[in-house]
């Protein structure tokens, strides 16, 4: 038994401030996109990689495509990443599942490994690395309302791993009640099921911003030494 992975890459990247979709842009030579591919596709439990792409990108992805093994027919993304993996999802053929943003690209096979582990013993999981800061809640005027348990609070990773059944029943859960999350693991909690965290790395960012960018180069610069 291996997995299916969601990657959503339909984005349009409004905060990288890019002429075009974030995910071409290259680091050390090779896109963030291609970066995040090569992980999945040399990870012997991954069985297939379904994508979520943007009209304006199918012509370079498809092209792309050509290069692996494991990429099943593309998928048209949708307005927002959970519509996005929403019409993935209908294409996965295994059992388990992991959903993971194209803009990681640093993940590594250990941690992904971990999560795959957790969903064959009966346990949905997401990657997340302890707060460093301080979180505050605030109204709209900015004034601090209160301030919350840093102990208690985790930013959350992909990849988030499950089993088909629940993830499918979680967005059909969504989609009829138009609950909007900003991750996967959220609509899965929303049906009253339990999602453990797996402690992730400081390093698999989600190259969002320019400063991303160098950041990025710099972990790279680490990782081959
Ligand atoms: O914009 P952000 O980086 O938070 O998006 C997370 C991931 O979801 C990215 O890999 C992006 O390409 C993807 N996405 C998508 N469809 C959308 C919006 C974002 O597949 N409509």
């Amino acid at each position: 038994m291996g997995y299916s992975v969601i990657i959503p890459a339909a984005g349009v990247g409004k905060r990288m401030k890019h002429h075009r979709n974030k995910l071409f842009i290259e680091l050390q030579g090779q896109s963030i996109l291609e970066r995040t591919l090569n992980i999945f596709e040399t990870h012997s439990l991954c069985d297939e990689i379904i994508i979520a792409v943007n009209k304006q990108d199918i012509h370079d992805i498809e092209q792309l495509r050509a290069q692996y093994t494991k990429i099943k027919p593309l998928v048209e993304g949708g307005v927002e990443r959970q519509h996005s993996i929403y019409h993935a999802l209908k294409h996965i053929e295994n059992d388990i599942v992991m959903v993971h943003d194209a803009a990681r690209p640093f993940v590594i096979h250990e941690q992904i490994n971990m999560l795959y582990q957790s969903v064959v013993e009966g346990q949905h999981a997401v990657l997340g690395v302890r707060a460093k800061d301080t979180i505050k809640i605030v109204d709209e005027h900015k004034i601090i309302k209160s301030t919350l348990d840093r102990n208690s609070i985790y930013h959350i990773q992909t990849p988030q791993a499950f089993t088909k059944k629940v993830l499918t029943k979680a967005y059909d859960d969504a989609f009829s009640k138009g609950i909007l999350g900003t991750d996967d693991a959220s609509l899965v909690e929303q049906s009253g099921i339990a999602v453990a965290i797996i402690e992730g790395s400081d390093t698999n960012i989600k190259i969002t911003t320019p400063i991303d960018i160098q950041l990025g180069e710099l972990i790279l610069q680490n990782m081959v030494k």
